[in-house]
């Protein structure tokens, strides 16, 4: 089992605010008058219930469950997932940085695919860990971070951590159950595995015993911003043994996830029919938008997520179509890292099947 930061071992930092919610649990009853933590809470709120109504304005006045137990619950009881093996944060972003603070040190190694999701890379350089970028295994019909150089490196470089994106982003690529846990025995015993399933719920076997498991040695990362349509609210949830996500907690920013997150997230996790249908919609959106352009020549990669990628024959091209969509007011992405530079990506949205909505990108297609 990988370890700890020194300064994170043993006793404390203990939070020295969890909260009125915690505390009522600890206590076990209601505490009805809340006159000791300083939140505005008899501002009338006039204009804000003016805004958005007073259901809104019930829930912005005190500060938020710190344990997020109503977001938890629901997890647990419609995933199966243990309720002590998963912690509530400010979305999959969030769960990186905090990741790294909690199993991280200044100087020590973490390593990454170039090109992928690059949040990690930007949040470990920021944390002081010097980042080791491998490139992809590219091949016909295969954009994929590269595991057994993944495990490779980690061993040559005495690595801390090491990410993966699994389904992938940019590339859309998924690795099966069995080659992650491959991953995972192939690591140093000291080095963790931070598997970020951002996009979990778009793979069709997301119900799977595999999607509760706590594996040893792994944190996952999930989020309520993609299938849940909720990115604007931060929500995102690690899935990984207690003792890990202990002290996770002791350097979290214990209000990071917001009442009213919370509560819109409670609501969307009680309708999972809606959730459902969602994801279902978006899944052949994305099949429809990656046969339509398969069908122009495009090398469409295969996706589990909830976009399309697509290689072009060079850099060059895919910067300029993405430049030439930008200016006529379409965003599509297009990874900053140079070794993804001839990589395009489309997220399977209706607004993308519009006719003619990506007809730059589909001349520059038809012409090769
Ligand atoms: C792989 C991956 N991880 C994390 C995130 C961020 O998710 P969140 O909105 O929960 O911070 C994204 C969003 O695009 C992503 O693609």
């Amino acid at each position: 089992m990988p370890t700890f930061p020194n300064h994170l071992r043993g006793e404390g930092p203990t939070n020295p605010f969890p909260g009125v919610r915690v505390l009522e649990r600890r206590l076990g009853r209601e505490i009805p008058h809340q006159l000791g933590s300083n939140e505005g809470l008899d501002m009338p709120h006039r204009a804000l219930r003016e805004h958005f109504g007073d259901a809104m304005a019930a829930h912005v006045y005190s500060y938020g469950d710190a344990e997020a137990l109503g977001i938890r619950r629901r997890l647990a009881d419609q995933q199966g997932i243990p309720l002590d093996a998963m912690l509530v944060d400010a979305g999959a972003d969030s769960l990186i940085a905090l990741a790294l603070r909690a199993v991280t040190g200044r100087d020590e190694v973490v390593v990454s695919t170039a090109g992928t999701y690059p949040t990690f890379a930007y949040f470990a350089r920021g944390h002081g860990c010097r980042v080791e970028e491998l490139p992809y295994d590219e091949g016909p019909g295969r954009l994929a971070p590269d595991l057994e150089a993944l495990a490779r490196a980690a061993h040559e470089h005495e690595a801390r951590l090491v990410y993966l994106a699994n389904p992938d982003n940019p590339s859309g690529n998924l690795h099966d159950d069995a080659d992650v846990l491959a991953l995972r025995e192939a690591l140093p015993e000291t080095c963790w595995l931070l598997l970020d399933e951002a996009y979990h719920d778009f793979r069709e076997d997301a119900d799977a015993a595999y999607g509760r498991r706590v594996l040893p040695g792994v944190i996952r990362l999930r989020t309520l911003s993609k299938a849940h349509g909720l990115a604007g609210l931060r929500v995102g949830y690690a899935i990984a043994d207690p003792e890990t996500l202990a002290v996770m907690m002791k350097v979290r920013i214990h209000y990071a996830v917001s009442t009213l997150s919370q509560a819109a997230a409670e609501v969307v996790l009680d309708h999972p029919d809606e959730v459902a249908a969602h994801v279902a919609e978006v899944r052949r959106r994305r099949d429809r938008l990656a046969a339509r352009l398969g069908e122009l020549g495009a090398d469409v990669l295969p996706s589990a997520t909830n976009f399309v990628g697509l290689r072009l024959p060079s850099a060059e091209l895919a910067e300029r179509v993405h430049r030439e969509m930008l200016a006529a007011g379409k965003l599509i992405a297009r990874p900053a890292d140079p070794a993804l530079g001839h990589v395009l990506r489309i997220t399977a949205v209706s607004d993308a099947l519009v006719p003619g909505r990506l007809e730059i990108l589909e001349q520059a297609l038809v012409r090769g």
